[in-house]
């Protein structure tokens, strides 16, 4: 192990991690070396694609299940937070439900309807902000619909999701959180206890996870399902619009939006970073990880390594082992609603592309250090009445 593998790269602030030149800052850490200890991280920060993925595999050297994970203490022990037998139980009962073929299955008609009448109330005014006018309120009602939430507006959920983000980031602060989360999960407690429908995707869970286990797992895929959806959505229509040719391949042929989706995610993966500490010392391609140290796995500069994906800054839906990509993360924690994504995400692109004479007004670049999004993604369309977009 070299004399240089524990020290502190000077490195990028968190700021600058955060910011829409991420990528820069970050191909410059993975010039260092695929693991390197970064300060505004607090911990290492793991930009290397083959270290990424061994860090991912190997939950016993690097677990998730560690009292600093603040999601877990906020919304009770569920996969998220769980290693070994106890995450296998808590993820198996939902396995089936987000197989590809069932998600097609059941979803694919019902979230193309979805987008399209979110679509439709825009589409007399000849322009819109898709964030909060197909990407945000498709990603709530979908996992409402999932998760047979029948009786819960879209705003309702928002604010259980407000209330859950509020405390993690309290706790992560050091700081106790006040009484909105429990309320929340309280709140959808109470309405899950009607999603029996054969529908839902907690159907037959009850079998092996108690009451209390079901909620915490229906909360993490509600809410690990509304925030990363928005930024992927966005960041898909961003690369449909922003990049030359992309348009006219997905007019083309409909489903060459799979693969322009594949390619977004690989890009500007919506959540950017995983967490994992070490259970034990580790030499991890030359860095000497302790028992105890925080690791950060930056999908992003994973997805950017130019030794798997050549000309890695460059968006091509042509290139080969567009899904090596790893915005869906990898092993035991693997997305576990990615095919649910990708479905949403290759609907909305199909469905923008599908709108008269669209084009890009103005799109934010993507920022956040975990969430990756665009604060607003501007586009235009031609109506009967306006001709073409402006
Ligand atoms: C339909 C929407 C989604 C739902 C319901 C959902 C649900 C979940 C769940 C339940 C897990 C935990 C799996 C486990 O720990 O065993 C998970 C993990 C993950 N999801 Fe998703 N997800 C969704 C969309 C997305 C999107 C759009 C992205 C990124 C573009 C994403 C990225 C991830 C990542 C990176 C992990 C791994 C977390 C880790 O390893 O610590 N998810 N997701």
């Amino acid at each position: 192990m070299g004399l240089t593998a524990r020290v502190t790269t000077r490195g990028p602030s968190a700021e600058e991690l955060a910011g829409p030149d991420a990528a820069t800052h970050l191909a410059a850490l993975r010039a260092q070396g695929p693991v390197v200890r970064v300060d505004a991280v607090g911990g290492w920060l793991v930009t290397g694609y083959a270290a990424a993925v061994e860090v991912m595999r190997d939950a016993e050297a690097f677990t998730v299940d560690d009292p600093r994970f603040s999601t877990g203490r906020v919304v009770g022990p569920s996969m998220l937070s769980t290693d070994g037998a106890e995450h296998r139980r808590h993820r198996r009962p939902f396995a089936a439900a987000y197989r590809p073929s069932r998600v097609e299955q059941r979803h694919a008609t019902a979230t193309r309807a979805l987008a399209d009448d979110l679509l439709a109330r825009v589409t007399p005014g000849g322009g819109a902000d898709l964030r909060p006018a197909l990407a945000g309120p498709l990603s709530v009602q979908v996992m409402a619909r999932v998760l047979d939430l029948v009786d819960v507006d879209a705003d309702t959920v928002l604010g259980w999701y407000a209330a859950l983000v509020d405390a993690v980031s309290d706790l992560s602060a050091g700081r106790t959180p006040g009484p909105a989360a429990d309320a929340a999960m309280t709140q959808l407690a109470e309405q899950l206890r009607h999603s029996t429908g054969h529908d839902s995707v907690l159907r037959g869970a009850g079998a092996t996870l108690s009451p209390a286990e079901v909620v915490s797992d229906a909360a993490v895929m509600l809410f690990g399902g509304i925030e990363t959806s928005e930024g992927m959505i966005l960041n898909a229509v961003s690369h449909l619009l922003g990049q030359p040719g992309v348009l006219d391949l997905v007019r083309d042929d409909a489903g060459a939006a799979t693969a322009v989706v594949e390619e977004s995610l690989r890009l500007e993966p919506a959540a950017a970073v995983v967490d994992r500490y070490a259970t034990r010392d580790v030499s991890l391609h030359g860095a000497a990880v302790a028992r105890g140290d925080l690791l950060r796995v930056s999908l992003a500069a994973a997805n950017r390594d130019p030794e798997v994906f050549a000309d890695p800054d460059r968006f091509d839906p042509h290139r080969p082992r567009l899904r090596d990509q790893l915005a869906f993360a990898r092993g035991p924690h693997t997305c576990l609603a990615m095919d649910l994504a990708r479905l949403e995400a290759r609907v909305a692109v199909q469905a923008v592309a599908a709108l008269p004479g669209v084009r890009l007004v103005r799109a934010e670049p993507p920022t956040g250090l975990v969430f990756r999004k665009p604060g607003r993604v501007e586009v235009a369309w031609e109506t009967a009445t306006s001709g073409p977009a402006r």
